[in-house]
């Protein structure tokens, strides 16, 4: 049977769980938090003061936290573009109500909430340029998504399970500062943010962990490869209005690192995390080729820790449209 099939195959094995998967990690519609929890409500007469405390304690906020919030956001936005990646994704049928679809579908309503909290705070701060914001934010979505996975349903668990722990990071991080500087409203909003991408994350590695349980030798390949190419945030296409394909990634990615909010050290963090969790290092009776894989994985992030330690992060902030200078 070719690899592909055997993929299939899989898919359509773990798919039976997919109805329990949802119940276990996602929260109902009823149940779960709503933008509107963590902001003032514009029905009332105490909306305006509201907004004046937010305008107030916002000017308390360096430049670099606003460039960070600003690309959270735009990362969150783009959420059209993930769905329809995976969407096409080998095994998950669009048509198909009760599969993978479905559990997409769950995800990326609650994902959709992210981007909504964060727009709406960003709108009432008076601190950034909505307009150019939302200009990167078009383009992001118009420039598409590739993260080197293809349709490969491994590959694409891999990038998940990698990426909402990394979103995690980030929210979790800018919570922190926001709570330093006395913003206690918007350090709930993005801690509550990063509950839900755990709860992502514990769910996307369960998928891999039910793949390494019955095709363990593909599993691991795909793990390599995923980590040997470098798993690419989704907002590396991120460009400001005028500019071209990527160019405003590096120094978004240079502001998050100074200002510690998600860094190099972390990127190796997680891959340790993963290796830990998935208990690669006790992985055997795989075939030469995944056995490998797994010596190379055990290695990589002694390597990618040295590697980290000597890089250099420009110490200035850079100038985007879209926060005008403090
Ligand atoms: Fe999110
Ligand atoms: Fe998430």
């Amino acid at each position: 049977m070719s690899l592909k099939n055997v993929r299939l195959e899989v898919m359509q094995h773990l798919e039976k769980d997919v109805q329990s998967l949802i119940e276990k990690y996602l929260i109902p519609v009823e149940k779960i938090w709503q933008p509107t929890d963590f902001l003032p409500d514009s029905t009332k007469d105490s909306f305006h003061e509201e907004v004046r405390e937010i305008r107030e304690l916002s000017k308390e906020l360096p430049y670099d936290f606003w460039v960070v919030l600003v690309g959270d956001m735009i990362t969150e936005e783009a959420l059209p573009s993930y769905e329809s990646w995976l969407m096409d994704v080998e095994g998950v049928d669009q048509i198909e109500r009760n599969g993978w679809s479905t559990w997409l579908r769950h995800w990326t309503g609650e994902e959709n909430r992210h981007g909504d909290v964060l727009n709406k705070y960003l709108y009432l701060s008076g601190r950034v340029n909505m307009r150019e914001i939302e200009k990167t934010t078009q383009y992001l979505i118009n420039d598409g998504f590739d993260i080197g996975t293809g349709r490969d349903p491994y590959k694409n668990f891999v990038y998940t399970s990698f990426q909402e722990l990394a979103t995690y990071v980030s929210h979790n991080r800018v919570a922190k500062i926001a709570k330093q500087k006395g913003n206690k409203q918007l350090a709930k909003m993005c801690k509550i943010i990063s509950g839900d991408e755990m709860r992502h994350h514990h769910a996307y590695s369960e998928f891999v962990e039910r793949i390494f349980a019955v095709d363990p030798n593909q599993m691991m390949m795909a793990f390599h490869d995923m980590m040997k190419r470098k798993i690419a945030m989704p907002a590396h296409f991120l460009r400001e209005s005028g500019e071209s394909i990527g160019t405003a990634f590096e120094e978004f990615s240079n502001t998050a690192q100074r200002l510690g909010v998600y860094t190099s050290n972390d990127y190796v963090d997680i891959l340790q995390k993963l290796i830990d969790r998935w208990e690669i290092g006790k992985m055997t009776g795989l075939n030469e080729e995944a056995e490998k894989a797994r010596d190379y994985l055990m290695k990589l992030p002694p390597r990618m820790y040295r590697l980290s330690e000597r890089m250099k992060i420009p110490e200035n902030s850079y100038q985007f449209k879209w926060v005008d200078p403090a």
